[in-house]
């Protein structure tokens, strides 16, 4: 199921990317993301911003990861979501995240 986990907001934009500022005739809101996912596909305003989550398994073998190419390295997935849902992980709970990715 594609979901919207903030990758593409406009707060990562990094100069070498795009920003696409998007207009929704009917209620005027505005959304500006470096890439409009699927609604690319859909043509609809509510898959602005969501991706497929791949598969996992052998992920070590494949950086860097998401669909940008943003997180370099595991440990930067982790700090992603440890930011990004304030999980409030420990140094040795994300070495523990890490170590089970690496295991897929
Ligand atoms: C701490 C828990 C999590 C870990 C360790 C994790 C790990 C990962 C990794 C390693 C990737 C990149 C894979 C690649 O690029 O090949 C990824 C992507 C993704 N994950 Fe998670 N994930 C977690 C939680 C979640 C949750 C809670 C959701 C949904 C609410 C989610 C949805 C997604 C999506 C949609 C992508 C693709 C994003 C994109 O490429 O733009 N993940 N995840």
């Amino acid at each position: 199921m594609p979901l919207d986990i903030g990758i593409a907001d406009e707060s990562r934009r990094t100069p070498d990317m795009p920003l696409y500022t998007l207009k929704n005739k009917t209620t005027n809101e505005i959304i500006k993301t470096t890439d409009p996912g699927r609604a690319l596909i859909t043509g609809k305003w509510k898959d602005i911003g969501r991706f497929k989550g791949p598969i996992l398994r052998s992920v070590a073998s494949r950086p860097p990861y998401f669909h940008d190419g943003s997180a370099a390295d595991l440990p930067a997935v982790i700090e992603f979501y440890n930011n990004r849902f304030s999980m409030g992980l420990t140094e040795d709970e994300k070495a523990d995240l890490v170590a089970f990715l690496a295991a897929l």
